[in-house]
């Protein structure tokens, strides 16, 4: 089995031993691409929509943030271009009777290709030593630039199809690549076909008298609907941002890959409101500031890439990705787009209201254009905890799993852990957690040796242990251990929340942005 694999299971099977993720259903045999979040997993969620929600929010004089509904009128859906136009291209194995994105099929063709020129590259490097020019070889070694030419002319081929709606000639591109169902081998295909993602319900107790709606597939409509009223009240000008956090469905045709493709997800949204002409200054801006934001966690500038569009949805007039380097390998983690006036125009001519903005500097009236930033929270979640998750070798030859968090992330802050069950250890340990309980989520443990409660705390990321024995009874010290370094110290309980607060709180992690 390919390393990649085994680091991805292991990945998945530690968010479910220590309660990060559960199959959804699980008792029912779980439901596919749907998953719930344990008593870690909501921790460490919900501090990273504080750490989005505070930046920018909080951060930004000129963003504020709203909650907009699940359902919405189902004409918006219509007028966003999401009835007609937010589809997959699907293809059947007619012989699996499995089902896949036409457009995945080729793209992990390519991936395949890229596979081959970066084994290349590590052979000559490995070749050559510390005389390797990677930038020379990559620019000149004529396998290299075989393989590159080929993947960009397979790329710009399927762009091109996708965006004429040429499905006849994806089925063609698939079939002179010779890709078959990677689980069977089988090259039978069906035509392609394009298949909507949005899910249906419906409002209303009667079925004759209920409305046909939507789940939404995305939270930017609620702002869009909303500009006018938060403008309006807020008295924001121009430039300004609408936030938002929450639900979004999609019926994914293939759903794999664990919380990277859901069914039912969390995106955090921004709306940035421009005047038109400064759209694309605006949008190079947010591509830097995004970019920091991610930085700032820590997970390495190595794991993280851009990726410019070359087709663009169809609100779009330009648009990148910033792509995370997960354990499958390089894939979206954030989408920032130019989305111009598209959503507000179209909500103009659906609604039959004006949405206006009048501009005292141009002494105009104009629809504003948006440049938007989108972020799945659980990809974002998969990207921490997969990049957190490490084994490591003690230099006793001792083996141990840690969850290396951002502190500010981190689902539980301190551990305080009597060393022994009796001599009043576990009261005066208790002290300590109720003091702190106020200011930091801790948990109080005393089952088990210490060592072992120290390595459960490594495995859910807890930055500090604070061990209570029976010297703190004289002279009110602990034992405070470091996760990272496993380090100890003595410090007194006086100064507990003083050293876990400069470690933990948001303004640390803030400031680095
Ligand atoms: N409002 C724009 C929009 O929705 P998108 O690129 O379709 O753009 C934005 O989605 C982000 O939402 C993606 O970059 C990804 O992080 C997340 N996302 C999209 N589909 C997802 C899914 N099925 N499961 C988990 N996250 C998803």
């Amino acid at each position: 089995m390919a390393k990649q694999e085994d680091v991805f299971k292991k990945v998945v099977s530690h968010a479910k031993e220590y309660g990060f993720i559960f199959p959804s259903s699980e008792i029912y045999d779980g439901l596919s691409a749907i998953y719930d979040y344990g008593q870690n997993g909501a921790e460490l969620k919900n501090n990273i929509k504080q750490y989005w929600w505070k930046a920018m929010v909080q951060l930004n004089e000129n963003i504020v943030g709203i909650d907009s509904a699940i359902f919405m009128h189902p004409t918006i859906w219509k007028a966003s271009g999401h009835v007609d136009a937010f589809n997959d291209p699907l293809i059947d194995n007619k012989d699996s009777k499995k089902r896949f994105r036409a457009d995945v099929l080729v793209e992990d063709y390519c991936a395949k290709i890229e596979d081959k020129e970066n084994k290349e590259i590590e052979k000559a490097a490995k070749r050559f030593g510390d005389a390797f020019d990677k930038a020379q070889f990559e620019a000149t070694n004529p396998k290299i630039l075989e393989y590159r030419e080929k993947r960009a002319t397979i790329l710009s081929r399927l762009a091109k199809s996708l965006e004429k709606e040429d499905l006849a000639d994806v089925k063609a591109l698939i079939e002179e690549l010779e890709i078959a169902d990677p689980d069977t081998g089988s090259k039978n295909w069906t035509e392609v076909r394009q298949f909507n993602l949005m899910f249906g319900t419906k409002l209303g107790a009667s079925a004759d008298s209920a409305t046909d709606l939507y789940l939404r597939p995305e939270t930017a409509q609620g702002i869009f609907v909303n500009y006018l009223n938060v403008q309006k009240t807020s008295r924001h000008k121009l430039p300004f941002g609408i936030a938002q956090i929450g639900k979004a469905f999609r019926n994914e045709i293939v759903a794999r890959q664990f919380i990277f493709r859901m069914r039912e997800f969390e995106q955090m949204e921004m709306q940035y409101f421009v005047p038109p002409g400064t759209e694309l200054e605006f949008y190079e801006n947010w591509k830097k500031t995004r970019l920091n934001w991610h930085l700032a966690l820590g997970l390495g500038a190595e794991n993280y890439r851009f990726h410019d569009h070359e087709k663009l949805a169809h609100y779009a007039n330009a648009a990148a990705d910033i792509e995370f380097n997960f354990p499958f390998g390089f894939k979206e983690l954030e989408g920032i787009h130019s989305r111009t006036d598209f959503d507000l125009s179209a909500h103009e001519k659906f609604s039959g209201r004006k949405i206006q903005y009048f501009d005292p500097e141009r002494n105009e009236n104009y629809v504003p254009y948006v440049v938007e930033t989108s972020v799945g929270l659980d990809r974002l979640f998969l990207a921490i905890f997969s990049n957190s998750l490490k084994d490591e070798v003690l230099e006793d030859g001792s083996e141990r799993t840690v969850l290396s968090l951002p502190p500010a992330l981190a689902p539980v802050k301190a551990a305080i852990l009597p060393l022994v069950k009796k001599d009043g250890l576990p009261a005066f340990a208790d002290k300590i957690f109720n003091d702190l309980k106020f200011d930091f989520n801790v948990i109080f443990e005393e089952k088990d040796s210490i060592g072992k409660r120290y390595r459960r705390q490594d495995a859910i990321g807890t930055p500090f242990c604070i061990t209570v024995d029976h010297d703190s009874l004289n002279d009110n010290t602990v034992t405070l251990r470091y996760r990272d370094t496993m380090e100890q110290e003595r410090v007194p309980v006086s100064e507990l929340r003083r050293i876990i607060d400069e470690k933990v709180n948001f303004r640390t992690l803030l400031s680095k942005i």
